[in-house]
């Protein structure tokens, strides 16, 4: 089990993941882009230098899971509440899925949730009567989902797992989804909505939220300052974070809307409706270049809600 600094959790589930993890990349920059780059979803680390470079996905992947088992404590600290303990929030506009009923009624049903943090949404399909696997690329995440469980008495059975490789039986779920867990932090969704897709059973529904492709166009910032088109939404070169060193540190991939949709098609799914949810009314939490001032004026969120033909 890799090193963690904090306090430790234990009896988390969990398979190993590939072996990708050990290949460290090391990118060579030719330059530091200005903060006003930035295109995160989460909290921005002031050591790290922003970019935008071609990676792999092995590379996003592991960059990626370092990212979240050092970002989680702060993570959880900053969105916990708001995500709540027992809660489904579809995205930063606070979608609740009480309110939403994507999933229809789960009560019964074998439910997937894809890149499940610390299990929030999980828990609350518990809540509802639905069987639930969840699962996610980083230990920290999942050891927080564990310290929830302790904390509610309602346990989610999790384990580490990529969603480009999922450790499932075929056709052994009915539903699927996730709330911006592991799409919008992969280069290869093709592979992933297919590993989802193979593991639904014929007819079953796959929901999931992603960051709006249409927020790449703009810098990382929640204010009027952020308001004016910075990059090209057709550029799919990822935005890359990286230390003092030159390691790949975070990636944050970039797929149009097109992307997602042949992707969906690509994987033997359905597109039913893409939701865009509205910016509510009074709602002024902020969250990384998420906020009432863009919010109002453009979408922040995609969700889309697929099912497997059958
Ligand atoms: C924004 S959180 C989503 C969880 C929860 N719904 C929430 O809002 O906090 C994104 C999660 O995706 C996970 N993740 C990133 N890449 C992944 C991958 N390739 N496979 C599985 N999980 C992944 C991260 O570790 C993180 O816990």
């Amino acid at each position: 089990m890799p090193e963690h600094s904090g306090p430790a959790f234990h009896g988390v589930a969990a398979s190993p993941v590939g072996a990708w993890l050990r290949h460290r990349s090391r990118p060579a920059l030719a330059t530091h882009l200005a903060p006003a780059v930035r295109c995160r979803y989460r909290r921005f680390v002031q050591s790290r230098q922003p970019n935008f470079l071609e990676v792999s996905d092995a590379q996003a992947q592991a960059a990626n899971r370092s990212d979240w088992d050092r970002e989680a404590d702060d993570y959880q600290a900053e969105h916990g509440e708001f995500l709540r303990d027992t809660g489904f929030i579809w995205s930063p506009e606070g979608l609740d899925e009480a309110d939403a009923s994507f999933l229809g009624d789960v009560a019964g049903s074998r439910v997937l949730e894809v890149g499940s943090g610390a299990g929030q949404c999980s828990r609350w399909l518990l809540a509802q009567g639905a069987e639930v696997v969840a699962f996610d690329l980083s230990w920290r995440q999942l050891q927080h989902s564990r310290r929830l469980d302790l904390k509610t008495s309602v346990a989610v059975p999790a384990v580490c797992a990529t969603a480009t490789a999922l450790p499932f039986a075929g056709e052994s779920f009915d539903v699927a989804c996730s709330a911006f867990g592991a799409l919008p932090f992969l280069i290869d969704i093709d592979k992933a909505l297919f590993e989802v897709a193979s593991v639904l059973r014929p007819g079953g529904q796959f929901v999931f939220s992603v960051v709006h492709p249409l927020r790449r166009v703009f810098p990382d910032d929640p204010t009027e300052a952020g308001l004016t088109v910075t990059r090209s939404y057709f550029d799919r070169t990822p935005y890359v974070e990286t230390d003092d060193e030159g390691n790949l540190t975070y990636v944050e991939p970039h797929h149009t809307l097109s992307d997602w949709i042949s992707a969906i098609q690509a994987a033997g799914l359905t597109l039913e409706r893409l939701v865009e949810p509205d910016w509510p009314h009074g709602h002024d939490r902020v969250w990384g270049g998420w906020g009432p001032v863009r919010g109002q004026l453009v979408p922040g969120t995609a969700i889309f809600v697929t099912h497997v033909a059958g």
